[in-house]
């Protein structure tokens, strides 16, 4: 049985009668840019992450790379991130004017460590960017606690982490919710995936919000009248009509998720050679990616894509030893429990639509391979 990492298809085939009617509404009314459903999406997202205020914007990136520009980064100010991460949270330091200054990951959960991040500060660090990998939050309270005491920017990266939540004292805190801004991505893929490129900024923070806004139509909030410099990076009316017909389905998606991840971790769990991902108690986990360590990877990786099974290793180099970073100084070795997971991980195929079937044709090529 061939089973797809993903499979789209079958998403749109259960949401279609929802979301074509939705996207017609706009064509007749041809209001393609800042319309009506890109408002009211993000008053929705706001009110998913607890937060007073959602900025559409073009995507993932740019929700991460506006906030960082309201830094003003000078020459050698530091922004400290995982190196364990997708490219996006670490290009966006760079591009707005930072030095990425990685730090390693706590090899459960894969995601950063609050004393790698306390090790890494200096006189010069201006900010955190807190990425929830694969759908699972950070240990952020540490870290909140940390930039408090330092004046330093927190940056949530929760592209793959919408409606994720972790109880912090005796609340759930959701993604986004904590920090100085949120930063969501839509990309197709993504647990709320639109139809093409999108994102979205969450902040407590009125005047934030206002200058976020601001940025992302050339910098200016009267039009032809520019206070900075800012960019084109607005999300598009379409996109915003397609999530907000999806959003409803978010929570039963996600939950459909977390059935299935069970599931796998109650297969692979007494399999020698596999382990499953550790969810921190404090955690309520999304899924975006089910990622298991697996001994002889590469050997498993060829093994599934002879089986027909999807199957992705979220992220083969990390980003302290991609070339583009070199002049930064990283050797192999700086940062042993991020380049123990580059080496180990592969990532299962996780979504609502995935059937018992094809979950089984999933764990039983895996164990064939060990056993
Ligand atoms: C952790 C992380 N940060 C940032 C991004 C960037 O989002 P986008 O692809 O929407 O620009 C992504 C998405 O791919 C991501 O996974």
């Amino acid at each position: 049985m061939n089973v797809p990492l993903l499979d789209l298809v079958a998403q749109y085939h259960s949401i279609r009668d929802e979301v074509l009617p939705a996207l017609l509404r706009v064509v007749e009314r041809q209001q393609f840019i800042l319309g009506e459903e890109v408002a009211a999406l993000e008053r929705a997202i706001a009110e998913l992450s607890h937060a007073r205020h959602g900025i559409g914007c073009a995507s993932g990136t740019d929700a991460l790379l506006l906030p960082l520009r309201t830094l003003e980064l000078q020459p050698g100010d530091e922004v400290i991130t995982p190196s364990f991460t997708f490219f996006a949270t670490a290009g966006t330091i760079h591009n707005t004017g930072g030095k990425p200054v990685f730090v390693d990951i706590d090899p459960g959960t894969f995601n950063l460590s609050p004393a790698a991040v306390e090790a890494a500060l200096t006189p010069r660090t201006r900010a955190v960017v807190v990425v929830h990998l694969f759908g699972q939050m950070a240990d952020l309270q540490p870290i909140l606690t940390l930039a408090a005491r330092h004046n330093l920017m927190v940056i949530e990266d929760a592209a793959q982490a919408i409606g994720a939540r972790r109880r912090i004292g005796d609340a759930w805190r959701m993604a986004g919710e904590s920090g100085a801004v949120g930063a969501f991505s839509f990309f197709p893929s993504k647990n709320l995936g639109g139809w093409g490129d999108g994102g979205m900024m969450v902040t407590q923070n009125d005047a934030l919000a206002e200058r976020l806004r601001r940025l992302r139509t050339h910098g200016g909030a009267k039009q032809y009248h520019h206070d900075e410099v800012g960019y084109n990076s607005r999300l598009d009316t379409l996109q915003a009509a397609v999530l907000l017909a999806k959003l409803p389905h978010l929570g039963a998606w996600s939950a459909a998720r977390r059935a299935r991840a069970l599931r796998y971790t109650e297969a692979l769990s007494g399999l020698a050679g596999v382990c499953p991902p550790r969810i921190d108690p404090a955690n309520e986990h999304i899924f975006h990616q089910y990622t298991i360590r697996a001994d002889r990877r590469d050997d498993l990786v060829a093994h599934l894509r002879k089986s027909g099974i999807g199957c992705a290793v979220y992220y083969p180099l990390p980003l302290h030893l991609q070339p583009c970073f070199a002049h930064l100084g990283y050797l192999r070795g700086s940062l042993p429990a991020t380049e123990a997971a580059a080496e180990s991980v592969v990532s299962l195929p996780i979504y609502p639509e995935l059937t018992d079937q094809q979950q089984d044709a999933v764990i039983a090529a895996v164990r064939s391979f060990y056993q």
